[in-house]
This record gives C-alpha cells, sequence and structure tokens, in this order.
C-alpha cells in the first residue's frame, strides 16, 4: 500500500507485539530495530512513513486519544478501563484472546453482598456486578491479584484467564465469566478525519490479513 501520510502506530511490548508484527508485515510494514534488544522507544520501519512507538500497555489509548499516535493496539480490557474517549475501535485484530474472570476460592459465593472484589479492572468489575444488581467493594489493585483471596484481602478477584495456569497455581478457580478479550486496533478521531486515505487503507489490509 501506499502511504501519503505519515503514521505513528503505538504498540506494548510483550505478547501484542509479537502478535501485531505479522499483521503489520502483511501491510508491507516491517521493524528496522529489533525490539527485543533496542532501548529506542521510537523504532523505524522499512517504509520512511511509519514510525513504532513502544509504551505500556495501558499507556496506548491515552498516546492514540491525544493524537502522539495515529493508531494503536490495546486489549478490550485496557480500553474498558480507558473509556475510549478520542478513539476509534475499527478493527477486532483477534490476537491476544483471553477472558476476564471472576474467580476466588472453589467454595467462594459469589452472591453476597458488600463482597469484596480485588482488581486491575476497576470499571469493568464495577460493570459487571451492577448489572447483577449486587453491591460491591472494590478493591484496586495493580497486579498479582491471585494473592488477595490467599491472605483475606478479598473476597473474589476479576482477572484475566487465560490457561487457568495461574490460579490453579494457588488453589483458585475462575467462577463467572465478566468479558472475552481480544485487541483491537484503535485510532485518533482527528487522524481518522486527516489521514483518512491512508488509515482506512491500513484498517482494510489488516483487516484481510486477520481474515485470511
Ligand atoms: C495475567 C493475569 C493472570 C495471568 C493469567 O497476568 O493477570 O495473572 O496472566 O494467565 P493464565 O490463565 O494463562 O495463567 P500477567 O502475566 O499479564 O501480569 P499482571 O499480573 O501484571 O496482569
Amino acid at each position: 500500500m501506499e502511504f501519503k501520510s505519515p503514521v505513528t502506530i503505538a504498540l506494548a511490548k510483550g505478547r501484542i507485539l509479537k502478535d501485531t508484527l505479522p499483521l503489520l508485515k502483511h501491510a508491507g510494514i516491517e521493524l528496522r530495530d529489533d525490539p527485543d534488544t533496542s532501548r529506542k522507544l521510537i523504532l523505524d520501519t522499512n517504509i520512511d512513513a511509519v514510525k513504532v512507538v513502544l509504551i505500556r500497555a495501558t499507556d496506548v489509548p491515552t498516546y492514540v486519544q491525544w493524537g502522539a499516535a495515529d493508531l494503536g493496539v490495546a486489549g478490550k480490557d485496557t480500553l474498558v478501563e480507558h473509556g475510549g474517549e478520542g478513539l476509534y475501535e475499527p478493527l477486532d485484530l483477534q490476537i491476544a484472546k483471553c477472558r476476564l474472570m471472576v474467580a476466588g476460592h472453589p467454595d467462594a459465593s459469589l452472591d453476597g453482598q458488600r463482597l469484596r472484589i480485588a482488581t486491575k479492572y476497576v470499571k469493568a468489575a464495577k460493570q459487571h456486578f451492577a448489572a447483577k444488581g449486587q453491591q460491591v467493594e472494590i478493591i484496586k489493585l495493580y497486579g498479582s491479584m491471585e494473592l488477595a483471596p490467599l491472605v483475606g484481602l478479598s473476597d473474589l478477584i476479576v482477572d484475566l484467564v487465560e490457561s487457568g495456569n495461574t490460579l490453579k497455581a494457588n488453589g483458585l478457580v475462575p467462577l463467572e465469566h465478566v468479558m472475552d478479550i481480544s485487541s483491537r486496533l484503535v485510532v485518533n478521531k482527528a487522524s481518522w478525519k486527516m489521514k483518512h486515505e491512508t488509515i482506512i487503507s491500513l484498517v482494510d489490509i489488516l483487516s484481510e490479513a486477520v481474515n485470511g
């Protein structure tokens, strides 16, 4: 494809980057720098008009919202917590798939009032329990949620489950499905208008890569 406008794509190191690179390759975009060894945060690609910025997964929607990046790849979990202001979400990339689940001890009760829920996913957890008409107390954590029910910090957790191995290793089980998660392509709303032709072509070609 032809890049009539320059574009910056925000990606997060780890699984999202690894799974996004083959999709970008389908669009003819390849990194010049090796993200595993380089400590650069702005990476060149084989196309002069295309740059990749490497940031924390939770910061991707913010960079795209403010137009510091035109496009980005972010998990649905991250997008729900961010709120999605200033962003379009034109494509489910079907990568980094997992589930957001309520989890806890195998004999934990799901139905009590004022249950304490430890999670990094505060908005998603609030929405989930509000939809069930259940009043809960949310305790915000930044990681290792599985520890919370083991040490009596919370009754339950809301966390991502992929293989289920982390829960199992800690004697916990998934109890209730909150939502299916996958990574989405997000686009800054102004870039969508100003760089329409380039961005639409890129979305189309990525969509082709996703759908085989
Ligand atoms: C995620 C999640 C679980 C684990 C689930 O953590 O929070 O802890 O992966 O994967 P599994 O079902 O395959 O065991 P991650 O490693 O992303 O780190 P985090 O604790 O910072 O979220």
